[in-house]
């Protein structure tokens, strides 16, 4: 049974949720408290799993109630219910909560949100690995966060510059999917490409979550920046074939955007481990060029979860589209869930065999390649050598 805990300072606010979530008794153990301080001795004594917190409180406020949880309890899923379209202040709690919703906010949303959330705590039960849900961001490319911070303080910003920029950087291209698909902003459909949410949130926004949130640029690699590189060149190769791929076989534009942004992000947990267990990633390296083994094998085996499954919980929290978290989470092993004929899931798989294949079977992500079993069950053998193409005629480009 999930425990879920409500945080409101105003009685009926609380009292309205607790009627309308009377159904779910039986599927969740639902606490609902006054106060930050109130919810933080709450929680010194019992398991919880998600907390719900209001923003503007007296005393303790919502983001300052998330920051304490954030450092307490790390395993617990945060989420923002907030009733003030204050920009600012669901801005600070970006880094803090994982997803945000505003009031009223009806039964299903609330639901399918916590359910979702939950459902990703399980992915990671390894101890090792808990300190990923109490990330707030990966880490940017220098080079290109440099850039954006000095375009979007220049006179007159450049939208097509920004959204270059947005677009190459797996950490401000999750981060800005995260909120504009956050029901905060309440828009019908989801939006899965950076130049999209660009374009939906405005300059001002964007301009926000990258200078305020400002957190892109802290993560300090040191010694590990020619593999943060390496990952980027990859991810970027990874990103511009899948969506090469959905382009050559007529998918729909949404198709086409999505194949874009889950190619960039497919190997997010590789930068999460990179950044947070450096040693532990090189030691994985090492051990399955020797043994000649899949690097997610070893991984698992180390760590108790692959950088697939690292990178699609964290995307998965922050409440990224469903299709682009399980494209991630199964990239490398997608007879678990073996789609039938072209999906966004098959599109990078191959995609990322073949640029492996192309950059000459790179030691790291070695036997990683082109599942055979997988393409012949999902009937895609014949399709293959037409995307081998388009792989070779990209290097040439
Ligand atoms: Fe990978
Ligand atoms: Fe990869």
């Amino acid at each position: 049974m999930r425990r879920v805990l409500f945080v409101d300072d105003e009685p009926r606010v609380l009292q309205g949720l607790q009627r309308m979530l009377r159904p779910l008794r039986d599927e969740w153990e639902m606490t609902f408290i006054e106060s930050g301080q109130a919810a933080l001795d709450h929680m010194t004594e019992h398991h919880v799993d998600v907390i719900v917190s209001d923003m503007r409180m007296p005393g303790m406020d919502g983001a300052q109630l998330l920051t304490a949880v954030t450092k307490q309890h790390p395993n617990v899923v945060r989420i923002v219910l907030s009733g003030q379209a204050d920009k600012e202040a669901v801005l600070r709690t970006l880094g803090p909560s994982h997803q945000y919703l505003s009031k009223p906010c009806d039964a299903d949303t609330l639901k399918t949100t916590i359910s979702r959330a939950c459902a990703l705590q399980d992915l990671l039960h390894s101890e090792r690995l808990s300190f990923v849900a109490s990330l707030k961001n990966l880490p940017s490319v220098p080079k290109l966060y440099q850039e954006i911070v000095k375009e979007l303080r220049s006179q007159e910003p450049s939208v097509p510059h920004v959204t270059r920029l947005v677009q190459q950087d797996m950490a401000m291209t999750a981060k800005v999917l995260q909120v504009v698909n956050s029901a905060y902003f309440g828009l019908r459909r989801q939006v899965t490409s950076a130049a999209m949410a660009v374009n939906f949130l405005g300059l001002e926004n964007v301009r926000s979550i990258v200078l305020f949130a400002n957190a892109f640029s802290q993560v300090d690699l040191g010694a590990s920046k020619g593999a943060l590189d390496r990952i980027w060149g990859h991810s970027m190769s990874v990103g511009r074939l899948a969506q090469d791929i959905a382009k050559q076989e007529g998918q729909t534009k949404q198709i086409v955007d999505d194949a874009l942004t889950a190619g960039l992000l497919h190997d997010c947990g590789k930068l999460v481990l990179l950044a947070n267990l450096g040693q532990e990633l090189v030691e994985a390296t090492r051990r399955a060029k020797d043994e000649d083994r899949a690097l997610h094998e070893v991984e698992t085996e180390m760590l108790g979860a692959s950088h697939a499954e690292v990178g699609a919980y964290l995307l998965g929290i922050w409440g990224l589209p469903g299709q682009i978290v399980e494209a991630v989470a199964f990239h490398h092993t997608p007879l678990d869930i073996a789609p039938r004929g072209i999906s966004l899931l098959g599109m990078v798989h191959v995609a990322n065999g073949l640029v492996l294949e192309d950059q000459g079977t790179e030691a790291e992500e070695r036997r990683s390649g082109i599942d055979l079993e997988f393409l012949s069950q999902s009937d895609l053998q014949t399709r293959i050598e037409a995307w081998r193409g388009l792989s070779v005629q990209a290097k040439k480009g």
